[in-house]
Formats: structure tokens, C-alpha cells, sequence
């Protein structure tokens, strides 16, 4: 029995992982956070001292990171690492590694294993373009630069640490401008991905939004 798969790709901020994993837990559904694979790449190669460009030494890291996913603690050789992938810094470097095709194509296979009965939910910016092309529904969930620069803002405030909105504005369009721009699986809506401007909408009614494409595609068969 294929295994339904439901893909959220979108940009940086733009709230898809808290949605992805509240249709996840609805739906009773495994989730994977794609960019928590390529953070955990940018994080192991800092602490190694390898550069973010670096190929030939990252792909291999990619391929045998020796990482451990709990339910809220993700351990990589053996240390507690969820707080510091979060890290802003350690997003640019995602972002950076995440330009190199060996390392887009050293954590394939990783990826796909996650698609187990009795369902999987993920979100990234290539889910439903490379890694789960047969995806059941498959969504483009973006908003605004300056929405998602406030919501990051709000985020980093809410949990005690300073922040500066202009800076975060930059980053953000300096992420998705590299994240859109490179050769392989570049962030960009597909015409098979259901858009979803979350702009002017909460959490919950985004997650409405998907629930409901994915059980008018279930009846729809
Ligand atoms: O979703 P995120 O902000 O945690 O992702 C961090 C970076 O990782 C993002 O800027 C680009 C990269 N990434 C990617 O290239 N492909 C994915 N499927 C997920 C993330």
C-alpha cells in the first residue's frame, strides 16, 4: 500500500513547519522537518571547523551524520542540539550547504526512509518537486517578506533573545534570493502545489486549508 505523503514547501519563516506538524499530529501522521537535516549539516561542519563550501568534506557528513530524533530533543553525536539549530546563524548555513548538490543528494535516501505507514508530513522547499514527487497533496505555503520577518522577530522576542527587525528582514530576503537562485532544487512554487498565502491567516486556519486537500483528495481517489 503506497504510503500518503502531504509536502509543505515554502520559504524561510513562513510558518510551514508549524503547520506541517499540526496536520501531522490531526492526522495521526510521522513529520519531518527537512531543514532541520541540512541545519544539522551546517552545525556538525562548524563544529568540525569544515567551510559551508566545502563539498567533498560535507557530503560524506551529510551521508553518515550521526544524528538521534526524539520527540522534542534532537541529538547529534550524543549532545542535545534542537535549541542550537535554530540558531539564525545556523539557518544562513543551511542554507549555504544546502546549495551544494552533493549534499542535496547525500540526504535523499535519509529523507524518503521517513514515509512509513500511516502517513508522512514534511516540510522543506523541495519536498514535493525532488524528494517526494508522488506526494499525495503537495502545497506552496508562503507569506509576505515583512509578515514573516515580524513573525521571526515576535518568536525570538518571545523566547527572551534580542533581536533587530531590519537585520531579520535582510536575512530573509537574502535567504530566499539564494534559496531561489541556485541550480539545484530551487525554492519556487510548482504548478502541482496548491498555494497558500498565509499572509493574513492563522496556524489553525492554515491547517484547515491542508486537512481539507488532503480529504478531498482522498475522496476525490
Ligand atoms: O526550513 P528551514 O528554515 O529550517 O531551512 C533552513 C535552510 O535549509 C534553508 O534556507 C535552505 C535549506 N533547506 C533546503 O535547501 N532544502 C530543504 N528541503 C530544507 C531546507
Amino acid at each position: 500500500m503506497t504510503v500518503p505523503v502531504i509536502t509543505i514547501d515554502g520559504p524561510s519563516a513562513s510558518g510551514k513547519g508549524s503547520v506541517a506538524s499540526v496536520v501531522a499530529a490531526r492526522l495521526g501522521f510521522h513529520y519531518l522537518d527537512s531543514g532541520s537535516l541540512y541545519r544539522l549539516v551546517a552545525l556538525a561542519a562548524l563544529r568540525r571547523g569544515i567551510p559551508l563550501d566545502d563539498a567533498e568534506a560535507l557530503a560524506p557528513l551529510a551521508l553518515s551524520l550521526p544524528v538521534v530524533f526524539g520527540k522534542d530533543s534532537v541529538l547529534l553525536e550524543g549532545d542535545e542540539v534542537a535549541d542550537a539549530l535554530r540558531a539564525e546563524e545556523i539557518g544562513n548555513g543551511a542554507s549555504k550547504v544546502g546549495a551544494l548538490p552533493a549534499v542535496r543528494a547525500a540526504l535523499l535516501e535519509r529523507q524518503r526512509a521517513f514515509a512509513v505507514q500511516p502517513g508522512l508530513v514534511t516540510d522543506g522547499r523541495d519536498m514535493g518537486s525532488v524528494v517526494f514527487p508522488q506526494a499525495t497533496v503537495k502545497v506552496f505555503l508562503t507569506a509576505d517578506a515583512a509578515v514573516r520577518a515580524e513573525r521571526r522577530y515576535k518568536q525570538l522576542i518571545g523566547k527572551g533573545e534580542s533581536a533587530n527587525l531590519p537585520r531579520i528582514t535582510q536575512d530573509i530576503i537574502e535567504r530566499d534570493a539564494r534559496d531561489a537562485a541556485r541550480e539545484v532544487a530551487p525554492l519556487r512554487h510548482e504548478p502541482d502545489a496548491m498555494l497558500l498565502d498565509t499572509s493574513a491567516m492563522t496556524i489553525d486556519e492554515a491547517v484547515e486549508h491542508v486537512v481539507q486537500w488532503y480529504s478531498d483528495r482522498l475522496s476525490s481517489g
